[in-house]
């Protein structure tokens, strides 16, 4: 085949090597931004916040790290902790799967390595919830080994400097910019580098309108001698995400509202929620799929006018959600991943962005949603 996409490693001549390496570091030691996880080498800490900087962006992620610093500031608080106190602290950010499977490998770590993160790689990337980058930017940043760690950041950087026109999404791509990175990793620098090649990514090198009269390896920049740096890395769009109707309910019973756990396989699984059904097409009243959901679980509702409708986008679906009120007339027995909550004990509760804002809404309902009464229904 031979085309583009399957373009061979090129080794770099050592100069370039050399080169590139000072250029870097030298822009990063002047350039680095302030990151509450860089005031220390400390694994544990590295490691939490290369978990959270996982498909969030570096701005959002910092009041967080440092919240979730103070209330677990070792593998052993963090360990000793309750999951759901561990997942109220990472109410917000979102895939929170993260959140549970650092608490499940920080508990290995205390459990089999006396609290202590391991230092070889085979090891560390065994632990639940970290794969290859995890992997390298904790052995390189926290232990000085010099390992590849290439994120979305990283793919951008490599692809522009060696002018690369891999599918960044394929497997094949992240082992051959591995190796790439390999071969350029300092001995002396190897955190540094790595995150120098982020920083660059972050600042410099970006998506859209690449700063390149400001770029301390211009000079280095395969695309950018050829003028295609707009047209890299490749990346195959990933599909939009599937719309999918949901209704949710905000039942009271008095002063209490009705809050669901979310199934613990799927979308926000095992998170606290208002009772969620898929709406079914041939739903005749809104609600209505809700309400004989819920008649199959021993609770009779009366259902009330909508309050109003949400759109929420996740990574893979969208969910266009209508949120009824519903008055509990009967109730037989409470499935147990169910609770009955007051108002102003909600906030005691980790929910995820969409079930906030529902709350939100329901607290604060829009104009439009004429005969809802706040507190009292009906
Ligand atoms: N993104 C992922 N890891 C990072 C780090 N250590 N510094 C800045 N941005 C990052």
């Amino acid at each position: 085949m031979g085309g583009k996409d399957h373009q061979p490693i090129q080794a770099p001549e050592e100069e370039w090597i050399q080169a590139v390496r000072k250029k870097l570091l030298d822009w990063y030691d002047r350039n680095q931004r302030d990151l509450p996880w860089r005031e220390s080498k400390d694994p544990y800490r590295v490691w939490v916040s290369e978990i959270m900087l996982q498909q969030t962006r570096v701005d959002t992620v910092i009041p967080y790290y440092e919240r979730f610093m103070s209330l677990f500031p070792t593998p052993g608080a963090l360990a000793a902790a309750k999951e759901d106190d561990v997942i109220k602290a990472w109410e917000g950010l979102g895939y929170y799967s993260r959140a549970r499977n650092l608490h499940t490998a920080v508990k290995e770590v205390v459990e089999t390595y006396d609290g202590v993160v391991p230092d070889d790689p085979a090891t560390v990337s065994r632990l639940k919830g970290v794969g290859p980058y995890t992997t390298g930017a904790i052995l390189s940043i926290a232990y000085n080994r010099p390992i590849p760690a290439v994120d979305g950041n990283v793919f951008r950087v490599l692809s522009r400097w060696f002018a690369l026109w891999d599918d960044v999404t394929r497997t094949s791509a992240r082992r051959k910019f591995e190796e790439l990175d390999r071969l350029l990793i300092p001995q002396d620098r190897p955190g540094d580098f790595n995150q120098a090649l982020m920083e660059l990514g972050a600042l410099i090198c970006t998506p859209v309108s690449p700063a390149c009269a400001d770029c301390p390896v211009q000079e280095e920049c395969q695309a950018y001698r050829d003028g295609i740096q707009a047209e890299l890395p490749v990346k195959t769009k990933s599909k939009p995400p599937v719309p999918v109707r949901m209704t949710f309910g905000w039942i009271r019973k008095g002063p209490q509202v009705l809050l669901q756990r979310r199934p613990s396989e799927g979308l926000l699984g095992r998170m606290w929620g208002l009772p969620t059904v898929e709406t079914l097409p041939e739903e005749l009243v809104p609600g209505g799929t809700l309400r004989d959901h819920w008649a199959g679980h021993g609770l009779k509702l009366e259902l009330g006018p909508v309050v109003g409708e949400l759109d929420h986008v996740f990574s893979h679906r969208r969910w266009l959600i209508t949120l009824v009120q519903g008055l509990c007339l009967a109730e037989e027995n409470l499935p147990a991943d169910c609770a009955w909550v007051e108002e102003k004990e909600l906030e005691h509760y980790a929910l995820p962005n969409v079930y906030r804002k529902a709350v939100r809404m329901a607290l604060d309902p829009p104009q439009s949603s004429h005969g809802f009464q706040q507190g009292r229904l009906f």
